[in-house]
C-alpha cells in the first residue's frame, strides 16, 4: 500500500506516519526527515537544503525527486510505503506519477488533513523530540509522563527543530498555501483523496486514518 499523507505544517502527519508503520508494517518515508539528517552530515544534498529550510521555503523538485527515487527502490520499500511531506508541488506529483507508472504501479491513497491555522503555529512552537530516540512530543499536548525524562528510551536530552520559529512558521504556511495545497485538487481528480479531521485528538485521527485505510485494503 502506498500512501501520501498531505498536510500543513504541523498537521501531524509525522505523528500519524509513526503510528501508521507500526499498523501496517510498511516504511515512513519523511523528505523532511531525510533533508534534516543531511543537513546534519552535511552532504552535497545538506548543504544546498540547509539555507532554504531556514528560511521555510522549498528545496528544489530535482532534488528531492532524485532523493525519493533511490529510497523507494530500497528493499524495504518493496510492500509499500508512507509518504509524509512529498510530494509537495505539482511538479514532484508528476514526477511520482511517472516514476510508479513506469514500474506499473500506483499511489493508493491519499490522506489530507484539516486543522486550523493558528492551532497549527501552536502545534508546532510547542513541539520537541528526544535527541536519542526520536520520539516526540509538544509543551501544549504532550509532556513526558516524567518531567524531563524520555518515555521510551529515559533520555534527558531533547532538541527543537531550527525552523520551528514563528517567523520561519509563517513562511511555511505561505508556502505551503501557494505551493502544496494545489495537490487537493490534483488528488482528488484523480479520486485519490480523503480528508480527516486533524483536529481531533492524536487517537482519533489514528483511528479516521485506519478505517479509510483498511477499506482500501480491503478493496485490493
Ligand atoms: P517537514 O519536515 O516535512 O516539515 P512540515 O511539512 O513543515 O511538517 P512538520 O514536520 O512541521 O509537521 P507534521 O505535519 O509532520 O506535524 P507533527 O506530526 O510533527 O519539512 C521541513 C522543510 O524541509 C520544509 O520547510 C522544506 O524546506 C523542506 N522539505 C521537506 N520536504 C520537501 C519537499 N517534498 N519539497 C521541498 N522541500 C521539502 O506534529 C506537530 C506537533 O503537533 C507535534 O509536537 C505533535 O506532537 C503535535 N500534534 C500532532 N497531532 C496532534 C493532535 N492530534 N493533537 C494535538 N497535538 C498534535
Amino acid at each position: 500500500m502506498k500512501i501520501i499523507l498531505l498536510g500543513a505544517p504541523g498537521a501531524g502527519k509525522g505523528t500519524q506516519a509513526d503510528n501508521l508503520v507500526k499498523r501496517y508494517s510498511i516504511p515512513k518515508l519523511s523528505t523532511g526527515d531525510m533533508l534534516r539528517d543531511a543537513v546534519t552530515k552535511q552532504t552535497a544534498v545538506g548543504k544546498q537544503a540547509q539555507e532554504i529550510m531556514k528560511a521555510g521555503k522549498l528545496v528544489p523538485d530535482d532534488l528531492i525527486v532524485d532523493m525519493i527515487k533511490d529510497r523507494i527502490s530500497q528493499a524495504d520499500c518493496h510492500k509499500g510505503y508512507i509518504l509524509d511531506g512529498f510530494p509537495r508541488t505539482i511538479q514532484q506529483a508528476e514526477a511520482l506519477e511517472t516514476l510508479l507508472a513506469s514500474q506499473q504501479q500506483r499511489i493508493d491513497q491519499v490522506i489530507e488533513f484539516s486543522v486550523d491555522e493558528d492551532q497549527l503555529v501552536k502545534r508546532i512552537s510547542g513541539r520537541f523530540t528526544c535527541k536519542s530516540c526520536g520520539e516526540g512530543y509538544n509543551d501544549f499536548y504532550k509532556n513526558p509522563v516524567v518531567a524531563g525524562q524520555c518515555d521510551r528510551c529515559q533520555s534527558g536530552d531533547f532538541i527543537r527543530r531550527e525552523d520551528d520559529n514563528e517567523t520561519t512558521v509563517r513562511s511555511r504556511l505561505k508556502v505551503y498555501h501557494e505551493q502544496t495545497a494545489p495537490l487537493r485538487d490534483y488528488y482528488q481528480k484523480k479520486a485519490l483523496l480523503s480528508k480527516v479531521n486533524g483536529m481531533g485528538a492524536f487517537d482519533q485521527v489514528t483511528q479516521e486514518i485506519c478505517s479509510i485505510l483498511d477499506k482500501v485494503l480491503r478493496a485490493a
